[in-house]
């Protein structure tokens, strides 16, 4: 990993906007993007089609090591393939998520993921996307941000995009599948979901994506120049 490389986190619990923002800020940039909650949700679901139990640690890991993967941020959306299948709207299912939360607890499952995400660390720059970005994964990164909404607010927003993937969706299941997810997210012994203590938080319940993402730009431009956006 080339510490030279300037790397900004993005980290936040599910639905405060940071896949929108930082996919966004990727192109805008012009730097490589890093979904890492998509890693989680890809081992869940190469678990599934390899019949892997989800507690069993040993196996779990040694799927996310060789985990066969590629990106695609310049398709619409970010655009993922498993093993040569697209797997884009798969992964992002409601039980992908709670899937990837239970595998995102063990330790062996994280310390197999450390190298590949260090690997996005490319010139020009990277974005990313996670939970433990800034705390545990780039520690060194020159500008790390926490973004934040209630748990109401992430539950309309998660409704609203997973209508929109013609997912069906239920709202009040959503409330608790959300504060039970951001429970295990949060209360985890390895990398729990909290801001790096050098994170500038963004709190994004009652301001719109346009708004947010001027507020991200403003704070890049203090970081790195006029010049990058
Ligand atoms: O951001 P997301 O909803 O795609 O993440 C899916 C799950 O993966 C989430 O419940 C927490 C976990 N995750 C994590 O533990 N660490 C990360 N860096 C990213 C996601």
């Amino acid at each position: 990993m080339s510490r030279s490389v300037p790397v900004i986190t993005i980290d936040g619990p599910s639905g405060s906007g940071k896949g929108t923002v930082s996919q966004r800020l990727a192109r805008d940039l012009g730097w490589h993007y890093l979904d890492s909650g998509a890693l989680y949700r890809l081992v869940g679901l190469a678990a599934e089609r390899h019949r892997v139990a989800l507690d069993d640690e040993a196996a779990l890991a040694a799927l996310a090591e060789a985990l066969d993967v590629e990106f695609d941020l310049h398709a619409d959306d970010l655009k993922v393939v498993l093993e040569g299948e697209d797997v884009t709207l798969v992964i992002r299912s409601e039980t992908a998520g709670n899937r990837a939360s239970k595998v995102a607890a063990l330790p062996a499952v994280r310390t197999a993921l450390v190298a590949r995400q260090h690997a996005f660390r490319r010139l020009p720059g990277l974005v990313t996307d996670g939970r433990d970005m800034g705390t545990v994964i780039f520690p060194d990164a020159p500008l790390k941000l926490f973004l934040t909404a209630s748990a109401e607010e992430r539950a309309n927003r998660r409704y609203k995009q997973l209508k929109e993937k013609g997912i069906d969706a239920n709202i009040s299941n959503l409330v608790a599948e959300i504060a039970e997810r951001d429970a295990r997210d949060s209360q985890r012994s390895t990398a729990p979901l909290r801001p790096a203590e050098d994170a500038i938080e963004v709190e994004t319940s009652s301001i719109g994506i346009e708004e947010v993402m001027q507020q991200v730009a403003r704070l890049c431009r203090q970081r790195f120049g006029d010049q990058v956006l």
